[in-house]
């Protein structure tokens, strides 16, 4: 399986920039991250800035602003503040399903408006010389949405897609339908398509890459929170023993913790962040559930590294 791209997807509130960091850091595996949504506020800022302002030179080449923009007038905004923060590529976002977010023309209600997105990514390139990735769904209600949407898209060749095939009105119900992406595949071969939804282990990862053969551009979610070292161990056909995956999530962790730390001047806001990630990281960790538990009850970032120092003593 050597030759798989993997793409960290965007997931606010995670993957911030000192997520980022560890990860890249300390496991790796993944050859580009997404940065959260960037949008202009009712006053005209732009939220999420500095998640994007202190990206370090070296991961640079590897992160990836996304825009969460209505028109081309907020598109620019934001655009403005990406090049000045000096990124090459950027990423259109054309798949958040929230209703607050839809009802404004934003995400997932621009699957309804392909001139519009043509004319996004012309600005991004005729004026900045981005790159331009675009991420989706298949649809807001009709996963059949995605074909018109690709029929009316000027400008195909070459362009990156990176499809998740829920509709919006779905969220994160049912399942992903891996047979919608293969047709968009099939029917549109100048698109450089990028596979997104529900790969959470090697083996449900080499289930999906059955129905889809040649596939080799995966973006992966909520699958590599759970499990950070997912792409390490897709890109190497490998499951971790539970062993050396508790004790990597706990060394993954301690790292964390001191970066949050290191990164925020308020401490309880560095101590609501920490259990926010320890929360998710330790989910699915069974025989690490009551040190996961006191982590939650823990009224400091201290108490939470004695106690990831005493668990990986054991
Ligand atoms: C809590 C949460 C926050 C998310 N935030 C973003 C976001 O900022 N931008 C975006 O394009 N997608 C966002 N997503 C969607 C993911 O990037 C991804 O497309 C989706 O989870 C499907 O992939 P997965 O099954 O691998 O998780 C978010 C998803 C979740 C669950």
């Amino acid at each position: 399986m050597i030759g798989n791209e993997i793409h960290f997807a965007p997931i606010q509130g995670y993957t911030d920039n000192e997520y980022r960091n560890v990860h890249s850091a300390f496991l790796g595996g993944v050859d580009y991250y997404y940065t959260p949504y960037l949008s202009v506020e009712n006053n005209g800022k732009v939220k999420l800035l500095a998640d994007i302002d202190r990206v370090s030179d070296p991961l640079k080449p590897h992160t990836i602003p996304q825009l969460l923009p209505a028109n081309v007038a907020e598109t620019k905004t934001i655009a403005d503040h990406i090049a000045r923060a000096g990124f090459k590529m950027v990423n259109l976002n054309l798949g958040c399903p929230y209703p607050m977010v839809t009802r404004r023309g934003r995400g997932a209600a621009l699957i309804g408006k392909p001139r519009l997105v043509a004319q996004m990514v012309d600005m991004l390139i005729e004026d900045y010389g981005f790159s331009v990735s675009l991420k989706m769904r298949s649809g807001l209600v009709n996963e059949h949405e995605i074909f018109t949407f690709l029929d009316c898209f000027p400008h195909k060749k070459g362009q990156q897609i990176i499809l998740h095939p829920r509709v919006a009105s779905q969220l994160y119900k049912g399942k992903a339908n891996v047979e919608n992406f293969g047709r968009c595949r099939q029917l549109f071969p100048e698109i450089d398509f990028v596979y997104n939804g529900d790969i959470v282990s090697v083996s449900s990862f080499k289930l999906i890459a059955a129905i889809l053969p040649g596939q080799q551009k995966w973006m992966i979610g909520r699958g590599l929170l759970l499990n950070p070292a997912l792409a390490f161990e897709i890109k190497n056909e490998e499951e971790s023993s539970e062993h050396r995956q508790e004790m990597q999530f706990i060394a993954f962790a301690r790292l964390l913790v001191a970066e949050i730390e290191q990164q925020s001047s308020d401490k309880e806001h560095a101590l609501n962040r920490a259990k926010i990630q320890l929360k998710m990281l330790f989910a699915n960790v069974v025989r690490l559930k009551q040190m996961a538990k006191r982590i939650q009850k823990s009224r400091s970032s201290d108490e939470i590294k004695s106690i990831l120092n005493e668990a990986s003593l054991i």
